[in-house]
C-alpha cells in the first residue's frame, strides 16, 4: 500500500474535506474522488471525478489504488430510487472493481442507522443483530454484507465503520450516546489502516462516550484509541432537561428521528 495512493471517496463530503489534509499529512498520497469536482486539490493529492453507480467510471477510480477508504454515499435516509445507485449499485462496485484492480483494502462508512431499531437501554457490541431503520439503513446494512462476502470468498480486508453522530460537537441529547468527534474519526480511519491483522471487522465510530450504548471490545486487532468524551458536553446540552419525548421511537430507538419516519407500529 505504501508505495500507492489512498482512494478516499466522498472526498467532497463533510467528513472527506475534514480527513483529505490529515490523511495526507500521514500516509502522503491521495486520491480524492466524488461524483462532484472535489477542488480545490491539496498538495498530494489527484483528484477524480467519479459517479460510484457507474461502473467504468469507479474501475478508473479505484485503479492503481493502495487502500479504499468508502464515504461517498446518499449520506441520509430518501426514498428507495434515491438510495439504490449511490448506496446499493455504488457500494456494488467499489468492492468488485476493488477486487478486479487487486486492491485488499476497503473502510466502509457503514451507520448507526444499519442497528438503529435496537433499544436504546441495550448494549452492542460488533455481533449484535442489524436493525436498519430506513432505506438508508438497509444500503449500510448490506455494505456491511458485501464486504464480509468479499473477505470471506476473495480474501479481502474490509472495516466497516457503525459511525454515529459525527460532528464538529454534540448538540441534542441523543449525541451524547452517539456523538463521535472528528479527530476520533481521524484516529478510526487510521487504525483501520493500519491494523496488521484486518481480515472481516466492524466497529462502531463513536468517541469515548460515557453513555455510549455500544462497545468496540469485540475487536482487538483495530486499535482504535477514541480520546474524546460526549460527557465534556452533557451540562450544557442538558441545561433544560431532556426535552424528548420518552415514549416516541426516536427516544426509545438508537436510529433516532430516523426511527420516526413513516412509523406505525404503536
Ligand atoms: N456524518 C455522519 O455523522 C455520518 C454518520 C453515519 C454514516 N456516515 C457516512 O459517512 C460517509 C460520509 O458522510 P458525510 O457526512 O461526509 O456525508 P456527505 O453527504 O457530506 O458526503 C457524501 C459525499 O458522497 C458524494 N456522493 C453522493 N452520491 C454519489 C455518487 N453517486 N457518486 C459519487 N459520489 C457520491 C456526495 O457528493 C458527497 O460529497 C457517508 O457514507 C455517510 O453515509 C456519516
Amino acid at each position: 500500500m505504501a508505495d500507492k495512493p489512498i482512494l478516499l471517496t466522498g472526498a467532497a463530503g463533510a467528513l472527506g474535506r475534514w480527513l483529505r489534509p490529515r490523511l495526507i499529512e500521514k500516509y502522503g498520497r491521495l486520491r480524492v474522488s466524488d461524483k462532484i469536482d472535489p477542488a480545490p486539490l491539496h498538495k498530494g493529492e489527484e483528484g477524480v471525478v467519479a459517479d460510484i453507480s457507474n461502473f467504468e467510471q469507479v474501475s478508473r477510480a479505484v485503479a492503481g489504488a493502495g487502500a479504499i477508504i468508502h464515504f461517498g454515499a446518499y449520506s441520509i435516509e430518501a426514498k428507495w430510487e434515491t438510495i439504490l445507485p449511490a448506496n446499493i449499485i455504488g457500494t456494488y462496485n467499489i468492492y468488485e472493481a476493488a477486487r478486479l484492480h487487486g486492491v485488499k483494502r476497503v473502510i466502509f462508512a457503514s451507520s448507526n442507522h444499519a442497528i438503529g431499531f435496537h433499544e436504546v437501554t441495550k448494549k452492542l457490541d460488533s455481533m449484535s443483530l442489524r436493525r436498519p431503520d430506513g432505506y438508508y439503513g438497509v444500503s449500510k446494512a448490506f455494505g456491511e454484507d458485501m464486504g464480509s462476502l468479499y473477505v470471506d470468498k476473495f480474501d479481502m480486508q474490509v472495516a466497516c465503520l457503525r459511525i454515529g453522530s459525527a460532528l464538529p460537537e454534540p448538540k441534542d441529547p441523543r449525541h451524547l450516546s452517539t456523538w463521535l468527534s472528528y479527530p476520533d474519526l481521524l484516529r478510526l480511519v487510521t487504525a483501520c489502516l493500519d491494523a496488521p491483522k484486518l481480515k472481516f471487522a466492524v466497529l462502531y465510530g463513536m468517541s469515548k462516550n460515557t453513555r455510549s450504548w455500544w462497545s468496540n471490545a469485540g475487536v482487538p486487532e483495530v486499535d482504535y484509541r477514541p480520546e474524546d468524551n460526549a460527557e465534556d458536553y452533557a451540562a450544557q446540552i442538558l441545561s433544560h432537561g431532556d426535552q424528548r419525548d420518552p415514549k416516541a421511537p426516536s427516544t426509545r430507538f438508537m436510529g433516532g428521528p430516523y426511527c420516526d419516519i413513516d412509523y406505525v407500529k404503536r
